[in-house]
């Protein structure tokens, strides 16, 4: 099956860095469709330069965070969650343009986090919705689905609102596209509490937690990590500069 491997983006200093090193671990993935969607009003010429040198199979599609749901440079980076519209969009593009494709598996890959080319494999194994751990998020090494003497899952590590039905983070699932083409309105949502996006289109899938297969080896294997990059220091100068052109990355390539 093809894995579609979505991935929302914005604009920030880091972005084409970013891009960069997350083309070159998906371009040796065999079979993998990269939907990158720019949270901007248009597509980005950097981002396309990226996209095609890259040589994978991709959509390149945009949508704009609503101004309200923004979160600015003085924000604490937990107000509000990201990557809402993106992901929405991308799961729309996939019920208008693979409708009728019988096999491929989804996966919300964020432009920051760091995969292990063994994550491939894992994905594209997966049936219903596959799970695994995930290394350095929730104030925890490994965040992990908790595995009992059967090989079944018997619940989860996490310690960050643990009261979710499934106290994951985006990173630690993929999902069967048939799943997301037979539930046609699940979508990401800005309606519900903080931490529970993943909860919110699990359950919208109709899965609960008896239907998760854990994947990595009996999920004792860390694939993917929620690393998360400084923000650069800049001057005022620097700053003005990067403000004012979208293309300054390309210009300077
Ligand atoms: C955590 C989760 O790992 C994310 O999957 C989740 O979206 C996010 O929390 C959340 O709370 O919404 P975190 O590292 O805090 O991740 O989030 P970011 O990496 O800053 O953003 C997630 C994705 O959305 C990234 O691919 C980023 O480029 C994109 N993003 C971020 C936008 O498209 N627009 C923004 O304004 C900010
Ligand atoms: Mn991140």
């Amino acid at each position: 099956p093809m894995i579609y491997f979505i991935t929302p983006t914005h604009y920030r200093p880091e972005q084409r860095a970013e891009l960069t090193r997350l083309s070159n671990t998906l371009r040796q993935v065999p079979n993998l469709f990269w939907i990158l969607v720019e949270d901007a009003e248009k597509r980005s010429p950097g981002v396309a330069e990226v996209l095609a040198r890259s040589k994978l199979q991709h959509a390149h599609i945009f949508s704009l965070t609503p101004a309200d749901k923004k979160l600015t440079d003085k924000d604490k980076n937990w107000k509000l969650p990201r990557g809402v519209e993106q992901r929405n969009a991308a799961l729309t593009w996939i019920r208008t343009n693979l409708a009728g494709i019988q096999k491929g598996v989804i996966y919300f890959g964020d432009d920051d986090n760091s995969y292990d080319l063994r994550l491939f494999d894992e994905i594209r194994a997966v049936k219903k919705v596959g799970v695994w751990p995930v290394g350095i998020v929730g104030s925890l090494l490994v965040e992990t689905p908790v595995i009992g003497a059967e090989g079944k899952l018997t619940g989860f590590n996490s310690i960050w609102k643990p009261e979710r039905p499934f106290p994951i983070d985006m990173a630690a699932f993929a999902v069967n596209l048939q799943l997301i083409l037979a539930h046609e309105d699940v979508a990401f949502t800005y309606e519900v509490p903080r931490g529970y996006q993943e909860s919110h289109l699990l359950s919208g899938l109709g899965i609960s937690a008896s239907d998760l297969e854990p994947m990595a080896d009996h999920c004792s294997k860390v694939y993917v990590w929620h690393t998360r990059t400084e923000k650069s220091k800049l001057t005022a100068t620097e700053r003005e500069k990067f403000k004012s052109s979208n293309l300054l990355a390309v210009e300077r390539d």
